[in-house]
């Protein structure tokens, strides 16, 4: 089966469905995380991921991944996310072992090779396009590996996810990453009171952030800018992210800076010399009350 078309050669690799359906510019931005996973350990042995399947779906997907490998900062955000969000699943899984997982707009990753732990349930969702370009490469395996359908940009999107009630019985751990930046800042704040309202408590919610100045400036951004996607969503302040909803606590918020060296640290000082701002670039746990 060959999932790779040639027509946006201008642009970044250009991936199809099985049916032959060109992925809109956001769907093709899986391919930027996919790419640090299969190719960015070699580069950053500091941070790698171990990522077994990514190289291998690459390979199937016959992808040239040196047009994304070439944007190291990138793809160091991308293994330092990965990591961040393995480590608190895991710390989550072991204190809830029968509860279930929900990557939402999952793209192409495949969390559930690190996070089995025997008895938790793992639900990888994202638009129907990328879930069909997915079946094939990642099949689900019911029941604890389960795959579903979702449009997060639907006012129903939680209803149709159609979760078993066992679901909710206990704390739930969600994570959308690499997804809110490309919504209307509306249609985020949508998806996190729709969490709020419906998760037990306990449960976590891991999401990625970029600061507000880079709403809009897509174009400049080394791989995104290959993809014809655009950023909408940043925020000035971490508590912009729990404002939402009162249930809605932050419970660590993380900057990518540090990763980068002297010259990260330098950059964020500058960008936020007193710390009060929302990083350039980060990761933040919300806890659900
Ligand atoms: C940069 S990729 C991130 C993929 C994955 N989370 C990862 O880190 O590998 C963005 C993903 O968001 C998904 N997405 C965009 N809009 C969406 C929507 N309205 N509902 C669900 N997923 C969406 C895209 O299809 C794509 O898979």
């Amino acid at each position: 089966m060959n999932f790779a078309g040639t027509e946006s050669a201008a642009y970044g690799p250009c991936l199809r469905t099985p049916r032959n359906r060109a992925l809109t510019p956001v769907q093709q931005t899986l391919l930027i995380p996919l790419v640090a996973r299969a190719l960015g350990d070699a580069l950053y042995p500091g941070h790698a991921c171990d990522d077994a399947q990514a190289a291998r779906l690459l390979d199937r997907l016959q992808v040239d991944g040196n047009t994304y490998l070439a944007d190291r900062a990138t793809v160091l955000n991308v293994l330092w996310r990965t990591r961040l969000i393995r480590a608190a699943a895991q710390a989550f899984f072991a204190e809830h072992a029968q509860a279930w997982g929900l990557n939402l707009g999952c793209g192409l990753s495949h969390y559930f090779q690190w996070l089995d732990a025997g008895h938790n349930t793992w639900v990888d969702a994202d638009l129907s396009e990328v879930m069909s370009l997915r079946k094939p490469l990642l099949p689900a395996q019911p029941p604890r590996l389960r795959a579903a359908t979702v449009d997060l940009q639907s006012a129903d999107w939680w209803q149709r996810l159609r979760l078993p009630q066992r679901a909710l019985a206990q704390p739930m751990f969600v994570l959308c990453e690499g997804v809110l930046m490309y919504f209307q800042p509306d249609e985020v704040r949508q998806v996190l009171q729709q969490l709020a309202q419906v998760l037990p408590s306990g449960s976590m919610l891991v999401l990625d952030t970029i600061a507000r100045c880079g709403v809009g400036q897509a174009q400049w951004h080394a791989s995104v800018g290959q993809t014809q996607a655009q950023f909408h969503w940043g925020i000035a302040q971490m508590q912009e992210l729990t404002a939402c909803h009162p249930r809605l606590q932050l419970r660590q918020s993380h900057s990518v800076a540090p990763s980068h060296g002297w010259m990260g640290v330098a950059m964020e000082a500058m960008w936020n010399p007193w710390g009060q701002s929302a990083p350039l670039y980060g990761l933040a746990e919300l806890l659900v009350q």
